[in-house]
């Protein structure tokens, strides 16, 4: 196979200053989520501790193989967002291994508001789920939660992907074989308490975990009963009189070696066997991205460079080269597993987006997953592009992009504006799975295009009225926009809303892929049906 050679000096100016910048990027990055990844504030720790109960990342390293890799999702969520009170959005999700099986682990954290469920963390909760279905997983649910954040109950109770949704889905999946295992080791109130009920195999810790659909206080509202928690709903009570759980553990210890067990004694199903070589790594360090991504995305930076530090042995059979060429599209190798690759370099044409919707198809005939590397600020503008159909063209990319069965995979590793998000795997296209750079952006469109667009609707709008504008006046509505855009296009942002499932060190790309792609190898890659390609 060809490999990419390239352009780029590692000693130029260019290129030292953009490493410096990206690297202060992830630094800035990484710093935020581990001061997020502590949870709940010292006090709540404190008790925890004083309880004698493990932290939710303890239980989560406890449980998966020694030495294996957890794929965590949505570790931003709730950055900036409810004054901060709800890190990681209060729940932990991610997908880890045990006993060689790829697990999606919905962990809550109890130090957060008592593992309650704000709006983000149902969320995140969902969105978890949603990767297990997609992707064939088993579930494990490790449940110490007071369910509904109370006074936002309007924001996630009642609605479709609320509260309610997660016994849904627990359902649906066990129908499918994919296993739903509670170990509860808190509480599970009223709607939490379906979590563990909902399970196939439930476990609980003595005089530590409890499950009821109303606590003691409601209880005794409601009937006057006076009954502490364990005579009501303890792990001895559903283990051996109600039969809501099935083992009981003295401790979290032994409640983790038995999900761990039942684990074990669940039969291996084959992983779709997606061609692949040896791996070889790529002829460029990859942390040489960090000097090939501009501080400023209006700058525009070659696709190739990027793919030649991510694909192995930098080797990439790329299609159409000289068509279309402000698309790149391509066959290459990640970890050995062959991929094809869609990347943007530039405004998308007419031509570039038929040569996706072809690509797309030939990936679809041969099912081979495809990797999504957007950098796009839009599709083509102007009378000659309208009159050629740039519309349609961008359909029968859309529908190409919709209606395939292989695995997507999309990384935001620039701009992410307009259609141009749409048509590269956005988030509303199913990909299996989406993550962004540090760096990088995703609006409706860039802070200067929304600040001339709101700009002119506004000085329209007053003239009409019959009203002056000064210079002024239009100065302050372009920065207002222009700021409310760039704080809100950013990747912390995005992620904290869980527009995507994190952002990652863009060196570390290579590994994300190879672990995402193995995990979807879970699910058999079905054949492809195409809607209608407007002509
Ligand atoms: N909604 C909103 N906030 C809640 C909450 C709820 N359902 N349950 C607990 N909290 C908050 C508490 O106000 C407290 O906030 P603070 O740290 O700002 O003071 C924090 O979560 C921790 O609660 P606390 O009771 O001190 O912790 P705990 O570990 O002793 O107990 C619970 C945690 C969840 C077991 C206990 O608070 C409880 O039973 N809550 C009510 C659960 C319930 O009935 N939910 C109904 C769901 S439909």
């Amino acid at each position: 196979m060809a490999k990419i050679i390239s352009n780029i000096s590692t000693n130029s100016e260019d290129f030292k200053r953009r490493y410096e910048f990206n690297k202060k990027k992830v630094e800035e990055i990484e710093a935020i989520r581990n001061e997020l990844s502590k949870g709940g504030p010292p006090k709540a720790h404190e008790v925890n501790k004083k309880r004698g109960k493990l932290f939710c990342r303890e239980r989560i390293e406890k449980v998966i193989d020694k030495d294996s890799p957890f794929l965590e999702i949505g570790p931003y969520a709730g950055y900036d967002m409810y004054d901060n009170s709800a890190p990681c959005g209060g729940i932990v999700t991610g997908i880890g291994r045990i006993h060689g099986r790829d697990v999606m682990i919905i962990a809550n954290d109890q130090t957060v508001k008592g593992g309650t469920y704000h709006p983000i963390t149902i969320k995140k909760h969902v969105r978890a789920q949603r990767i297990a279905e997609e992707n064939n997983l088993h579930c494990l649910y490790l449940v110490d939660s007071g369910g509904v954040f109370l006074p936002m109950q309007d924001e996630v109770y009642p609605d479709k992907e609320h509260f309610g949704n997660f016994f849904y889905n627990q359902a649906v999946m066990s129908s499918k074989g994919l296993l739903q295992v509670a170990v509860v080791t808190g509480l599970g109130t009223a709607g939490g308490a379906y979590v563990p009920a909902m399970c196939d195999q439930v476990i609980m810790v003595k005089n530590q975990s409890a499950i009821f659909i109303g606590g003691p206080p409601l209880v005794k509202a409601a009937t006057g009963e006076e009954i502490d928690a364990e005579t009501l709903g303890g792990a001895d009570v559903h283990t051996r009189i109600s039969g809501v759980a099935d083992y009981l553990a003295n401790n979290e210890e032994e409640a983790l070696r038995k999900a761990r067990e039942i684990f074990l004694n669940l039969p291996r199903r084959k992983k779709y066997e997606l061609d692949r070589v040896e791996p070889e790594d790529p002829l460029y360090d990859p942390e040489e991205i960090y000097g090939i991504i501009p501080e400023d995305l209006s700058i525009p930076f070659d696709v190739h460079e990027i793919i030649a530090r991510i694909v192995d042995a930098s080797e990439f059979e790329e299609f159409k080269p000289l068509y279309g060429q402000t698309l790149v599209t391509g066959f290459a190798r990640i970890g050995g597993y062959l991929v094809g690759i869609i990347g943007n370099n530039g405004v998308i044409f007419p031509e570039s987006a038929q040569k996706a919707a072809h690509f797309i198809e030939l990936c679809s005939l041969r099912k081979v997953p495809i990797i999504f590397l957007q950098n796009i600020t839009g599709f083509i503008i102007g009378k000659q592009y309208e009159h050629q159909g740039m519309a349609k063209d961008g359909a029968k990319w859309i529908t190409a992009v919709s209606t395939t069965s292989v695995p997507k995979i999309t990384v935001i590793i620039g701009n992410s504006y307009g259609a141009g998000n749409y048509a590269m795997a956005g988030r509303g296209y199913n990909p299996r799975f989406l993550w962004m750079w540090p760096n990088s952006k995703i609006a409706v469109m860039g802070p200067q295009q929304a600040a001339d667009v709101l700009t002119m609707v506004k000085v329209n709008q007053l003239k009409r009225e019959g009203k002056d504008v000064s210079e002024d006046e239009i100065k302050s509505i372009r920065e207002k926009v222009m700021k409310d855009y760039e704080m809100k296009s950013t990747a912390l942002y995005s992620s904290a809303r869980l527009w995507d499932d994190g952002i990652i060190d863009p060196k570390k790309t290579r590994e994300y892929l190879m672990l995402a792609l193995e995990i979807t190898l879970n699910k058999p890659i079905e054949d492809t049906k195409f809607g209608i390609f407007r002509m």
